[in-house]
């Protein structure tokens, strides 16, 4: 008892510097009770619904936002909670904000789990707007599938700073039936985004993918990155993902087989979605090679679906294409990794690299968890045409 009336004060003595700061300073890591352990102030609460827009420390809330337990029941169904012991659930409308202090010009990716909970297909608003002038930045990311067969997957988003205090807000805007309903939050961090240059050596931009979202340290399953519009900030820097809803998956050295560095792609919805990269700076005629490793990701990746195109026997490929050439690549689950290579004479400028996995894998344990092969360390070079080549030897 005595314990628990110390915690409360260091609670009170957290609101009060709360209230102190006019926004929270950035590095990479979790927003300021970002995983919403701290707990609402209970004047402001009434059961596990938040009454008051201040109720939870650092955030504003609008709308019916549940303050959820891990273990609390709902019907027959147990909730848990994606870290630590508490998350909120956004009803339908509601929304949670934090003001963020930033770096204007800069780019910053946010990271934070999401688990449906009654509906079927559910989406997240997503805003990045500066406190005084200047446009929002805006979202829409669909939470319909569940990669991870734990419930939650944590996904990412990213903006430039066009203001040094951002308010950033996620919202569900849904219209179900019990406006209760909705998904459940948790785990929000944020990363500076490098915007790494092309080199001499590789035309890409961040082709060994070591730039990318906020992975959190003890996370064994990897950061979706959503589908994008063109405008979009996008939070693998150079690449865009290309789907109508699904995602790749952005993995680490720590917890997945990574062909080279610290960090991967996984392909994990099959033909529905695409990595792409375009390159500006090819010129039409010239000769260029790309070169790629594709591997398994070391997590048991097995299973193949019925409707996938994999080889009978397993395996799964990987096609990449720039237009004017394409290679398809095969790797055995469990078969480490090998490098790809295309070459092509560019027949427009942009060029369009696209990386897409033929074939839907799931995890060999029956867990339900998507999987796919892993892209990493892609390069593209200018290449002296073939005929000079010839005349080389
Ligand atoms: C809790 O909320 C009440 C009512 O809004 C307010 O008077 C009180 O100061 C709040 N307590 C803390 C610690 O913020
Ligand atoms: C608290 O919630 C209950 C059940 O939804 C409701 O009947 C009651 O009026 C609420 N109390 C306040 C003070 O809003
Ligand atoms: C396509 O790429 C392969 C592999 O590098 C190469 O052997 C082939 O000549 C290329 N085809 C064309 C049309 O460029």
């Amino acid at each position: 008892m005595v314990i628990d009336k110390r915690s409360a004060a260091l609670v009170v003595v957290l609101l009060v510097c709360a209230a102190a700061l006019a926004a929270s300073a950035v590095g990479d890591g979790p927003l300021l009770n970002g995983n919403f352990e701290y707990p609402p102030n209970q004047s402001q609460m009434n059961g596990t619904t938040v009454t008051g827009e201040n109720a939870i420390p650092y955030w504003k809330t609008s709308g019916i936002i549940e303050y959820i337990g891990s273990g609390q029941q709902q019907g027959d169904m147990i909730l848990t909670v994606p870290e630590g012991a508490h998350a909120v659930r956004l009803g339908n409308e509601a929304s949670v904000t934090q003001q963020v202090s930033v770096t204007r010009g800069v780019y910053y990716s946010i990271t934070f789990s999401a688990s449906r909970t009654c509906a079927q297909k559910e989406t997240l608003n997503l805003k990045a707007a500066p406190v005084s002038g200047y446009p929002a930045q805006t979202g829409e990311l669909p939470v319909q599938t569940v990669y991870t067969s734990c419930g939650w997957d944590a996904f990412s988003w990213a903006f430039k700073a066009e203001a040094g205090i951002v308010s950033f807000t996620i919202h569900n805007p849904g219209q179900e039936e019990d406006p209760a309903c909705g998904p459940i939050i948790d785990a929000i961090a944020i990363k500076t985004l490098n915007q790494p240059e092309p080199t001499q050596n590789n035309m890409l931009m961040n082709g060994d993918f070591e730039e990318g979202p906020y992975i959190p340290p003890d996370s064994k399953s990897g950061v979706m990155v959503p589908p994008m519009d063109e405008d979009d900030v996008s939070p693998l820097p150079g690449w865009k993902v290309m789907s109508y809803k699904k995602v790749v998956k952005y993995v680490d050295s720590a917890h997945f087989a990574v062909p080279r560095g610290a960090r991967a792609v996984e392909l994990v919805s099959g033909v529905e979605t695409a990595l792409v990269q375009e390159v500006y700076t090819t010129v039409e005629g010239s000769w260029y090679r790309l070169e790629f490793s594709v591997g398994d990701a070391g997590i048991g990746c097995g299973a193949s679906s019925a409707d996938s195109s994999s080889s009978p026997g397993g395996g799964m490929k990987v096609k990449a294409a720039t237009g004017a050439n394409e290679t398809i690549v095969d790797v055995d689950f469990g078969g480490g990794s090998k490098r790809g290579r295309l070459e092509f004479q560019a027949n427009t400028s942009p060029t369009m690299v696209v990386f897409v996995s033929l074939g839907y894998h799931t995890k060999s344990d029956n867990s339900g968890t998507l999987c796919g092969p892993v892209v990493d360390d892609v390069s593209l070079v200018a290449i002296p045409q073939p005929s000079a080549r010839r005349l080389l030897r």
